[in-house]
């Protein structure tokens, strides 16, 4: 097993990286929980693992409940919050109880979001079992909803009390998930730490194959990158923006592909924006737009769309709520392992960049 820390004062916590849910038990007592827990899961997950996690809290001492909702973003809502609250009053939760997201970034987000405001706040554990949330979304502490149309927009900041990540749990994941969640790992090499992107590069198929070495240490690095960010800037005042690298053109992608594309497929294709961008910039030299585009390519995800409509991509930006004063700001590569946060209002070149992206 390894062991990372989150160093966020009284809020720090640790995340434990292991092959089996075996010591989940002893990792949530060693985190002082030791009340009534919520498993809260999804229709998939609950099918594959939750029987497995009930039975070894239960072993462990825990008195434990199981909350299923349909999987799927479109149960990532307010209503699925009401009935969450609802499921905590009837088995009697206190003060002392946690809630357990066992589950995919939309398991993790909604149950945060539970924990952040029943009774003004229980304890909560992130359990992640996609790729995406193993990697990215288990780590600092955003939890929310979407509300009419707008993802994300209901939300807050709530750090777990511990994260615990088996990475054997990602057999399971159906393929195309599990290289929409590379787009993210792939990500953390580029905006921080060349070396990494270097050993995805060389180590592509055996992440693939589920190479149970190469997942912990792909995990242990993903948490660490994004780890030290959110330690630096917990609430996104400056630095965690970096985190949104390739997420400017990819939201705007997400949107107007009306979501028939997963997320990490649209970070690829907004990554090699970020860099067509940087490129007519004088930035970075075409070979390493090609590099990253060669990458993406052999992790099995879309660099281009077919017949992107770049009007269209280009009006979607300015309505993703981190544009402030209406003018577009991209985190751009300086090179691979380091990026800037840079305001542009070059109109020409952004679509410049876009036309590129469309076959
Ligand atoms: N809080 C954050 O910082 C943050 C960051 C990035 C993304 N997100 C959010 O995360 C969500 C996307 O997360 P996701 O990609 O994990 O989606 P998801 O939770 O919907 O999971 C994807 C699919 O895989 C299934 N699944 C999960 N684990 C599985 C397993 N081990 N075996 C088989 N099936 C499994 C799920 O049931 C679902 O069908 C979005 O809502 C996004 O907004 C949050
Ligand atoms: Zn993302």
């Amino acid at each position: 097993m390894v062991k990372l820390n989150i160093n966020l004062k009284d809020r720090s916590y640790p995340i434990y990286i292991d092959t089996d849910f075996n010591s989940i038990g002893k990792c949530i007592q060693s985190a002082g929980v030791n009340g009534k827990i919520v498993v809260v899961t999804d229709s998939n997950v609950d099918k594959l693992y939750s029987g497995k996690c009930v039975d070894i809290l239960t072993a462990s001492g825990f008195e434990v409940y199981k909350y299923v909702f349909e999987a799927g973003e479109k149960s990532k809502n307010l209503n699925t919050i009401k009935e969450i609250y609802k499921f905590l009053i009837e088995m009697k939760l206190d003060r002392g109880s946690a809630l357990m997201a066992l589950g995919g970034g939309v398991v993790g987000d909604i149950t945060g979001f539970a924990a952040a405001t029943f009774l003004r706040g229980i304890s909560f554990i992130q359990v992640p079992t996609s790729l995406l949330a193993q990697a990215d979304s288990s780590v600092g502490g955003k939890v929310g909803v979407d509300f009419e149309g707008s993802k994300n927009i209901i939300g807050a900041f709530y750090q777990p009390k511990l994260i615990y990540i088996n990475v054997n749990a990602l057999a399971t994941l159906p393929e195309r998930e599990l290289k929409s969640g590379l787009a993210e790992v792939i990500k953390h090499g580029i905006i921080a730490d060349r070396s990494f992107y270097e050993y995805i590069e060389q180590n592509l198929n055996k992440i693939i194959d589920l190479d149970e070495n190469s997942l912990q240490y792909v995990v242990k690095t993903n948490c660490m990158i994004k780890g030290k960010v959110v330690e630096q800037d917990e609430k996104e005042s400056h630095l965690r923006a970096i985190l949104n690298f390739g997420h400017t053109i990819g939201h705007a992608v997400e949107s107007v592909s009306n979501f028939e594309l997963l997320h990490g497929e649209c970070v690829s294709i907004g990554m090699v924006g970020a860099f067509k961008i940087a490129e007519y910039m004088g930035m970075v030299d075409k070979k390493v737009t090609k590099r990253i585009s060669d990458t993406l390519t052999l992790a099995g995800l879309p660099v281009k769309i077919t017949g992107l409509d770049i009007e269209k991509v280009y009006e979607q930006m300015f309505y993703d709520k981190k544009i402030r004063n209406s003018r577009l700001t991209f985190i751009l590569p300086k090179d691979i392992g380091e990026v800037i946060q840079i305001k542009i209002d070059d109109t020409e070149l952004i679509k410049k960049a876009l036309a590129d992206l469309s076959v």
